[in-house]
């Protein structure tokens, strides 16, 4: 049986640069009314001046203040990103002296593009060694400006930058596993990607819409079967912000109310592996999280991958 995490506090940031649908209308051809339809988007943030090192460093301060722990108390650090400031070192490095956390400390980067924070949750129950008698910092940044091309309208106007962090310690109680997978079959590659010659994100929004919706609906049985309980029992639904037709989609098929499914896609865009720690914080600060409140979290990206985890706070 595998030891449950439990996240103990959350901290997200995002840039002050705001770019709504209408600086796309200027851009491409394309139009606001076009962009809040098909994918529920009306603005999304652009780090213009700044880092993401800074940004994903003052997510995981809030996070490390919220969780009211010392930095040295940190056993673990893990970044979940796809598009570093630098390839190496690793964010989570470059962090670690930002934020006081002792040299020593195990820190490394995880690439599970927009599933990376659920592939960090289940990197850390994997190392509870590492974080027994400590915490884990478990951040989700990204720039995915930086990898976009402007020219292409189909994919510029999805995506946000931001970052989203949580503290993670561990209960003792018997938990159940967060649940993590990829398949790189050719297929599958074909949904997405960047690098290698082509330096921007190029996606097929039809085939990953198709997948998106299959792996969301097959992770939310998945979940109810692990941790018996239905989730109509569930206090909240949180799955990765990528459009809303998708979340509707979920929502309907499991006659969800509306605020059971939490959705700030319209206020970030895709914000890739941030977007999941950045619901979660935006929750705790509104007090949704209360003691005793249970989530399922849910990611899918490019890969593919795709992972859920069951929650209680
Ligand atoms: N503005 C205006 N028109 C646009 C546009 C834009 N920003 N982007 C695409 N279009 C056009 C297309 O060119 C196409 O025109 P055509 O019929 O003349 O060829 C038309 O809109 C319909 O395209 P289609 O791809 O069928 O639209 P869609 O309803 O499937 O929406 C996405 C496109 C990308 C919004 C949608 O497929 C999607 O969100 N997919 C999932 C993406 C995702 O979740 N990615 C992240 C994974 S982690």
């Amino acid at each position: 049986m595998t030891e449950q995490l439990r996240l103990l506090g959350m901290g997200m940031a995002v840039p002050d640069k705001v770019m709504a649908n209408e600086d796309f209308e200027k851009i491409v051809d394309t139009s606001d009314a076009w962009i809040r339809e098909r994918t529920g988007i009306r603005e999304r943030r652009f780090i213009g001046e700044g880092s993401l090192t800074e940004l994903a460093a003052e997510a995981s301060r809030k996070a490390i203040a919220r969780a009211g722990i010392a930095p040295e108390e940190i056993g673990l650090v893990i970044c979940a990103t796809a598009t570093p400031e630098r390839a190496v070192p690793a964010t989570a490095c470059m962090l670690q002296k930002k934020l006081r956390i002792p040299a020593g400390t195990p820190a490394f980067d995880i690439n599970a593009a927009c599933t990376g924070f659920i592939y960090a949750m289940a990197a850390a129950q994997a190392m509870l060694p590492a974080i027994r008698g400590k915490y884990a910092l478990l951040i989700g940044a990204e720039e995915v400006s930086k990898i976009l091309d402007m020219a292409d309208r189909g994919t510029c106007v999805l995506f946000g930058d931001g970052a989203g962090a949580a503290v993670a310690g561990v209960t003792g109680k018997p938990g159940t596993r967060v649940r993590i997978f990829a398949d790189g079959d050719e297929e599958a590659l074909s949904c997405g990607g960047y690098g290698g010659e082509d330096r921007h994100l190029r996606m097929d929004g039809r085939k990953v819409f198709r997948f998106a919706v299959s792996r969301l609906e097959g992770e939310i049985r998945a979940l109810e079967e692990e941790t018996g309980i239905p989730v109509s029992g569930i206090d909240y639904v949180i799955c990765h912000q990528a459009n809303a037709r998708i979340l509707d989609h979920v929502r309907r098929k499991f006659g969800l109310p509306e605020e059971k499914l939490y959705v700030n896609l319209d206020r970030y865009g895709n914000t890739s592996a941030a977007s999941i720690p950045i619901a979660l914080a935006e929750m705790a600060e509104r007090r949704m999280l209360a003691p005793g409140k249970r989530a399922f979290a849910v990611g899918f990206g490019a890969g593919l991958t795709w992972g859920s985890c069951y929650l209680e706070f």
